[in-house]
């Protein structure tokens, strides 16, 4: 079963085909980032626009790419109807819509966060029940994945996702926008210049003499919460003058994301322990993070857990992921709307 999928919930527009779920025909993710970028965020009404302007040319690149047609290739169409941006959601959903009527085929609405999810079976023979930490931009949350179709999300964040904590902190650090990835890179440069490579852990990295030093959001049960973590970051740089801020930005990221890793560790640790489930997937933006990919490698080590981290084109927003989860679910009539939160 061939699937078409259409991803357009925030500020990438994006098409792809997937085989029953697991195997990648074509991906085509055409990114606004830089259209929004002198803004510091995604502006709603332009990414709608965006989206528009971008949705034909991708689909037809995704179907070349594929060397198919959706008359004679394609089973059915698949697109995300939210959480996500109300306009953009729309878009997609319109075009997926059009689609399914001209050509008669059926047609699967699929939750963004459930793609996510789904971007760990792509390529892999990853299988339901385990544990997903999904740390994106908009979402942090621990989910226990019973099934393909049966999912509960047992810990969340009170406040900031981890990806918004990563684009603030990063913005404090003047970074562009979206902050997480080169936050990322800054804090690797001080790891090169500290030689902190050789030190064994990113716990014991996290307390070297060379770092900076944030504590632990002190957060109980399987929740989260990252705006204390967030304001600790901008008390330092009060505190510090700006010469040695400048000096330091490298280190201070490197303790930031390291902290970020042991919290996000510690907590899927908990959960574990709860559900007896010691198979993990992270998905979202910030699954591409080193430290983090880092700390649960070292954590999380075989035979008694497995830990598995889409490539980075599938941890942030795409439409493989999107077609891969539709597998699993059942097409709906034209009349399905689109849903922000
Ligand atoms: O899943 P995603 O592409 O979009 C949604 O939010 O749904 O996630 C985007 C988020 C952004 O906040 C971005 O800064 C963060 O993921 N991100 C990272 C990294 N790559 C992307 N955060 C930390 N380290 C990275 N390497
Ligand atoms: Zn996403």
């Amino acid at each position: 079963m061939k699937i078409l999928a259409i991803e357009t919930s925030c500020d990438e527009t994006a098409a792809a085909i997937v085989k029953d779920g697991r195997e990648l025909i074509a991906s085509v993710v055409v990114s606004q980032i830089e259209k929004h970028q002198k803004w510091g965020g995604v502006i709603p009404e332009m990414a709608s626009r965006f989206h528009l302007e971008a949705i034909d040319q991708v689909l037809s690149d995704c179907l070349a790419k594929a060397k198919m047609t959706i008359e004679t290739d394609i089973d059915a169409i698949a697109v995300t109807n939210g959480p996500g941006l109300t306009g953009s959601l729309l878009v997609g959903a319109n075009a997926a819509k059009t689609l399914a009527w001209l050509y008669s085929k059926p047609i699967i609405p699929v939750n963004h966060l459930a793609g996510h999810i789904a971007a760990n079976y792509i390529g892999t023979e990853i299988k339901p029940p385990l544990l997903c930490l999904l740390v994106s931009g908009g979402h942090t949350q621990i989910i226990r994945v019973d099934s393909y179709t049966s999912v509960e999300v047992i810990g969340e964040t009170v406040d900031d996702a981890a990806g918004e904590a990563f684009d603030k902190v990063a913005r404090l650090l003047d970074l562009p926008y979206p902050g997480g990835p080169h936050l990322d890179k800054l804090a690797q440069e001080a790891l090169i210049i500290e030689g902190a490579l050789t030190h064994e852990s990113a716990e014991t990295c996290r307390k070297a003499p060379f770092c900076y030093e944030f504590k632990i959001p002190d957060m109980s049960g399987l929740d989260f919460s990252f705006s204390g973590l967030k304001t600790a970051v901008l008390r330092l740089k009060e505190k510090l003058s700006a010469d040695i801020w400048q000096r330091d930005r490298a280190k201070i990221a490197l303790a930031f994301q390291n902290t970020v890793a042991e919290f996000l560790f510690a907590k899927l640790a908990k959960a574990s322990v709860e559900t007896g489930y010691n198979n993990i997937i992270i998905a979202g933006g910030v699954a591409a993070n080193s430290a983090v990919r880092k700390r649960f490698s070292e954590g999380f080590k075989a035979p008694d857990y497995q830990v598995y981290y889409p490539p980075l084109s599938l941890c942030t927003d795409n439409a493989a992921m999107i077609a891969a989860a539709a597998y699993h679910f059942k097409p709906s009539d034209l009349g399905f709307e689109v849903f922000s939160r």
